[in-house]
């Protein structure tokens, strides 16, 4: 029995290791605890899947589970051919993030050093998906904030203040400011189609912290959350931060496609963004969100709808969401003023399917304290108004035209197909998706955009199982046309340069 073999089977012979958790997660779990403890050093290769399955007595399927899940974590990364390796997670946080020294920082009653974080935060601020810089063109999902109507704003804001609510100033214990919720309520019936009645919708402080509320309240630790791969990264994180496992499906050109052994796991969240994918921008068919939906019913899982965008389609109606096709209230619906406001105003909204508002509605209370009545007094105005509806139009128009002429750059500089590179042709949402040939590594064109001050995203960096598609996100809903057309060129020649190399 190898070293590694040897240190696996002590943990898993210990009765009070995760006694009630399936073998593939005590594995998992134990191998995540060795890596952490550096008892498995970065670089150790890994036994063989075979080897370490007849080592431990269990199947093998069991050990390549538990390696998969230590490999979309980053535990672990597998060259094909020559085996799975623990990865460097220091050196990979340090780089990320600034990094912090786990070992240096204090040592335990005996002798042994503790982490200043939790093994939780250890895995959290693992930030693969690359470093934020603050807005240069072209970073995707970043809307143009100049655009925003500030006076008005500031119109709206003083006449709430200048009412003196006392009421206005608590935390509020009803789901949110009665008027916005019921102004959210109208605008989800006339325009996204979803089926809701005032008392089910909540006002959150965002998308994020609607993800996190669905994770407390429907899920427990070590429950399988199905995520859309490639995933956002935010709902990634937060089914991370509550111990979740998650289960990558596969995205195609109609959204997620379940496959038999998808079918086989047992979830109880399934995160979808349907409307527009993110990132791949794929919209969900009809029959696999009836689909879904079937499938959400028969294994009593919950759908967590993210409708983040969908005021940004360019060309015809905007698609009904998916939660107005439901007839088994398994839809938690979620949107946000993020994308068509601005994302520090931390405003965003769930709607429950009856049977869990009450429960949605104490656990905001009790979890969040919200408050923030007077921004949601000035929102509610602003859209009873209808200067929501005319900010929508003069957005959607910029954007639009944004989004087209990036387009016609890159087409134009790249040709539609030349070089094996596609460029996305959806009429909707921030960003467009350059798709690039297999060969290319788009995380190095990432960092070669980066140093000519350009902010795109690599496709595969979305990923949790091993990307099947390479490209670049772009966005363009924060760049002036004159950027755009410099910036556009710039671009195309980074990607040349990938592409021929
Ligand atoms: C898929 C998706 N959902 C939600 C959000 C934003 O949500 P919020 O700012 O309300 O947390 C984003 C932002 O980029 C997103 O890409």
């Amino acid at each position: 029995m190898s070293p590694a073999s040897d240190l696996l089977a002590q943990t898993l012979a210990q009765p009070d290791f995760h006694p009630r958790l399936p073998q593939q997660r005590r594995l998992y779990e134990a191998a995540k605890a060795a890596i952490h403890q550096q008892l498995l050093g970065a670089g150790n290769k890994l036994p063989s899947s075979r080897d370490l399955a007849r080592d431990l007595g269990i199947s093998r399927n069991t050990v390549i589970a538990a390696f998969e899940q230590l490999g979309v974590e980053g535990y672990v990364t597998s060259a094909l051919g020559s085996g799975t390796y623990v990865a460097d997670l220091q050196a990979h946080s340090a780089s990320m993030r600034g990094g912090f020294h786990p070992q240096q920082d204090g040592a335990g009653e005996d002798g042994a050093e503790v982490a200043p974080l939790s093994r939780r935060g250890q895995e959290l601020t693992v930030f693969a998906a690359g470093p934020r810089y603050e807005i240069q063109p072209f970073a995707p999902g970043d809307a143009d904030f100049s655009s925003f109507p500030f006076k008005l704003w500031q119109r709206l804001q003083n006449r709430v203040w200048r009412e003196a609510r006392a009421d206005l100033l608590d935390y509020g214990q009803s789901g949110g400011y009665l008027p916005l919720r019921q102004a959210i309520t109208e605008y989800l019936r006339i325009s996204r189609s979803v089926k809701v009645s005032v008392e089910q919708v909540m006002v959150t402080a965002g998308t994020q912290h609607s993800l996190d509320l669905c994770a407390q309240l429907l899920a427990d630790p070590g429950d399988t959350a199905w995520v859309e791969d490639p995933c956002y990264w935010g709902a990634r994180r937060v089914f991370q931060a509550n111990d979740l496992l998650l289960h990558p499906i596969t995205v195609d050109g109609d959204g997620m496609a379940l496959e038999p052994a998808d079918l086989a796991t047992n979830p109880r969240l399934i995160y979808v963004t349907p409307s527009h994918q993110y990132p791949t921008g794929a919209v969900m068919s009809l029959a696999r969100r009836r689909e879904l939906l079937d499938v959400a019913l028969t294994k009593n899982a919950w759908i967590l709808e993210d409708d983040y965008d969908s005021e940004f389609r360019y060309t015809g109606r905007p698609l009904a969401a998916l939660q107005g096709l439901d007839t088994g209230d398994r839809v938690v619906y979620m949107g946000t003023f993020s994308k068509v406001l601005y994302p520090g105003i931390k405003i965003g909204y769930v709607v429950a399917p009856p049977q869990l508002v009450d429960a949605f509605k104490s656990a905001l209370y009790d979890l969040q304290r919200p408050g923030q009545l007077m921004v949601q007094a000035a929102l509610a105005d602003f859209i009873a108004l209808g200067h929501f509806t005319t900010h929508i139009r003069k957005i959607r128009q910029i954007y639009g035209a944004r989004r087209e002429m990036l387009r016609r750059t890159l087409v134009h500089q790249l040709g539609t197909h030349a070089h094996g590179v596609t460029i996305s042709s959806e009429e909707s949402g921030l960003h467009l998706v350059v798709e690039l040939p297999a060969h290319v590594d788009d995380v190095a064109l990432e960092k070669l955009a980066a140093e000519s001050g350009i902010q795109v995203k690599a496709l595969s960096n979305y990923y949790l199982a091993p990307p099947v598609r390479r490209g670049l996100l772009v966005g363009y809903a924060y760049c002036t046309p004159e950027k755009i057309a410099y910036y556009g060129r710039l671009l195309a020649s980074v990607i040349l340069s990938g592409v021929r190399r």
